[in-house]
């Protein structure tokens, strides 16, 4: 049995780790849950009685066993190191150590191996993590040559306000009102960003060269040819991954589906005909990453496949994944 400290236990993946916990009867003696000063004293219900918030403290924090932390990326670059100077493990949700080469990035589905015996554990992002369920399984059968991604991310991919934001401008449009902006540069109701996080040289954004340069990693891969275009789209939760692949080896959907059947943390949903396929409403909530849609691809023909994804990124792309993790260390 675990002693367990969540830091950032009043955001929207603080949330969702407290409920995988419970949920996956993850072997713990203490849950305690941390946030900033101004949630201290609050009180959180769970299914084995009332939590109240306690403000961040390293000392508080250092003597849990497990740390899953979801803050920002400069909170867990400070504060994750002297955390982990004791007995404490942290498991990161941020970007901060994600592309360190003494840290393992991993989404255990894929290379749970790499966990070995790190202090710090990265998180992946959420859209990789979502991608790395559904491709690994074809990367291996069929090698990949090119993987080319679109995305459609929800707005609680930017946290809880940004998701209120889309709740609130959205009302204020349909009563005629003005429509403003905070969390997002410009209106997200019935809107799209193509842009997500700040640019960077080569014009690619950031989110879309996490995308990248995290499933290389994951995947062990450094060559790996990836591209992706990131899109904030108004919905509120699961993002959605158009994926189209070029293989080393010829491929075909009936044969995908037989080996998505038996992957773990995926599930087929195919039957366009039916409109059955993945989409954020049956993806949200969901533990499993949803894949369907999969079609030979009419330009790469038998060495090409298109497909779509959709996964709760507070789940798979956050708060499962770093309970996932916790899993296979204790
Ligand atoms: N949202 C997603 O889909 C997603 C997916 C993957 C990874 N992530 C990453 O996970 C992290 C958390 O994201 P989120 O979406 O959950 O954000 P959020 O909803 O904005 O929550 C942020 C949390 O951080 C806490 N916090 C802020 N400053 C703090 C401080 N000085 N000391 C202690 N706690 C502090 C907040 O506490 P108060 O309530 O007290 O302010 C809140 O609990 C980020 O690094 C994000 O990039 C998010």
């Amino acid at each position: 049995m675990k002693k367990i400290g969540i830091i950032g236990a009043t955001g929207v993946v603080g949330q969702e780790m407290i409920n995988c916990l419970y949920d996956r009867n993850f072997p713990m003696s203490e849950l305690r849950l941390f946030a900033s000063a101004r949630s201290a004293g609050k009180k959180v219900s769970t299914p084995k009685g009332e939590l109240t918030i306690e403000e961040f403290s390293v000392e508080e924090a250092k003597k849990s066993d497990i740390v899953l932390m979801a803050v920002s990326g400069s909170f867990a670059k400070e504060y994750a190191p002297q955390i982990t100077e004791g007995d404490a493990i942290v498991i990161d949700n941020s970007s901060a150590f994600r592309m360190d080469n003494d840290k393992p990035l991993v989404v255990p589905e894929v290379n749970a191996k790499d966990l070995k015996n790190a202090k710090i554990i990265a998180n992946p992002n959420c859209t990789t993590a979502i991608l790395a369920v559904a491709l690994y399984p074809i990367y291996k059968e069929f090698g990949l040559k090119k993987t080319i991604v679109s995305t459609y991310q929800a707005t609680s991919g930017a946290g809880y306000e940004a998701m209120m934001e889309l709740e609130n401008e959205t009302r204020n449009y349909l009563e005629g009102k003005e429509v403003s902006c905070d969390k997002f540069p410009s209106p997200i109701p019935f809107n799209l960003i193509p842009r997500i996080d700040i640019m960077t040289d080569n014009n690619y954004s950031k989110e879309e060269m996490k995308v990248v340069n995290e499933t290389r990693k994951i995947f062990h891969n450094s060559e790996l040819q990836i591209s992706c275009t990131a899109v904030r789209i108004p919905t509120f939760r699961a993002h959605a991954e158009s994926v189209t692949i070029e293989t080393e080896r010829p491929i075909n959907p009936e044969k995908v589906r037989d080996i998505l059947k038996n992957a773990k943390g995926v599930e087929v949903i195919d039957d366009p005909k039916n409109w059955q396929f993945p989409m954020p409403l049956t993806a949200s909530k969901k533990y499993n990453v949803e894949i369907g849609r999969i079609r030979q691809n009419i330009i790469f023909n038998e060495y090409g496949l298109d497909f779509f994804v959709c996964g709760d990124q507070l789940l798979k792309g956050a708060a499962l994944n770093a309970v996932q993790i916790a899993e296979n260390i204790v």
